[in-house]
């Protein structure tokens, strides 16, 4: 069996159309376009890149981009007064502070101070809790991403046997609260699992996020299965340049899945999707309109 090849890029690009068709309705509706404030603090190359990312992809949907950047000497109480200035900001509809953040200021306190409706991350207590007790809420952006390509693949997640390896607050626990919330039967697998192929290998989905090079090998997965890669690990090359490779040994996997997400071209634009979709679904919430449907 060579497995199907899933095409996160093409899956995000469709959903950010979609997005930017419920931009405009609700720019009808609310006589302004939905906004997104990123705060960058500091020059790591990463996190730049990712930050000119989301806010190149809220411009293009149409919605409105609040960029700040600050150096990396901001001080804590700095940093969470630009937040709570833009809590009070009627403009902004959602909220991102981007991680890490320097070691003088603490992450817990900033995300705590994120107004919870416009906490677009999903990484508020309000938010975390929301989810884990089945109410409306913002969801983490990728593990949302994750959950919009399983029900693509598979449709009806019923039932199915979903192990997710990785239990950090960002992508393993609410990947593991989605897919109860969608009647899988869900095992949370990580650093001190014992016999962790086994439990793999009973899985109908897996979902691996981890960071470690391509460690889930093609003989820990079930023939058939599909597996959602959210790894994004950099290995040296020749060239100097690095390579991006997942959680995942693709190649080997690829023989014995049904479907499998590539690195890169898998779950990462799905991110950059699902924060456009929270931050659409914010604005709405704040105007007091109905979720956008179709999202
Ligand atoms: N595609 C995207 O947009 C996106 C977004 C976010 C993250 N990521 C990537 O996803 C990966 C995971 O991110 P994260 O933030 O969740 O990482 P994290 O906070 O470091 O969590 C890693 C998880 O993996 C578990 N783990 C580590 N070694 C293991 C092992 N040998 N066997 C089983 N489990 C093990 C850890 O278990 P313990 O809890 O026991 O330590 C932990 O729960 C990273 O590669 C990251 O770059 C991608």
């Amino acid at each position: 069996m060579t497995a199907k090849r899933i095409d996160g890029k093409a899956a995000a690009a469709a959903i950010r159309l979609r997005v930017a068709e419920h931009v405009a309705a609700f720019e009808q509706k609310a006589e302004r376009a939905p906004g997104l404030a990123t705060v960058l603090v500091g020059e790591d190359p990463a996190s730049a890149v990712y930050v000119r990312s989301k806010n190149r992809a809220t411009a293009e949907t149409g919605m409105v981009s609040f960029a700040h950047n600050l150096p990396d000497t901001t001080s804590e109480d700095e940093l969470l007064q630009l937040v709570l200035d833009l809590n009070a900001d009627e403009r902004v509809d959602g909220i991102l502070v981007q991680l890490p953040l320097p070691n003088q200021i603490d992450a817990a306190r900033v995300i705590a101070t994120i107004d919870p409706a416009k906490d677009v991350d999903g990484f508020h207590a309000i938010n975390a809790g929301r989810l884990a007790t089945g109410q409306d809420s913002l969801v983490p952006c990728t593990p949302l991403g994750c959950l919009y390509l399983l029900r693509q693949e598979l449709g009806d997640l019923t039932g199915l046997d979903a192990v997710v390896v990785g239990r950090s607050n960002i992508v393993g626990k609410p990947m593991a609260l989605l897919l109860l919330g969608d009647n899988a039967t869900v095992t949370v697998a990580h650093s001190r699992t014992r016999n962790l192929p086994d439990v793999v290998r009973r899985a109908d989905i897996v979902v691996a996020a981890v960071g470690r090079v391509e460690m889930i090998r093609g003989d820990w997965i079930k023939r058939g299965a599909t597996v959602i890669d959210v790894g994004i690990n950099r290995i040296p090359t020749d060239d100097g340049k690095g390579r991006l490779v997942g959680d995942v040994a693709y190649d080997e996997a690829a023989e014995v899945a049904a479907a499998i997400t590539p690195v890169p071209g898998g779950v990462g634009p799905m991110t950059i999707a699902m924060l456009m979709r929270n931050t659409l679904v914010a604005a709405h919430r704040r105007a007091g309109l109905p979720d956008p449907e179709g999202l």
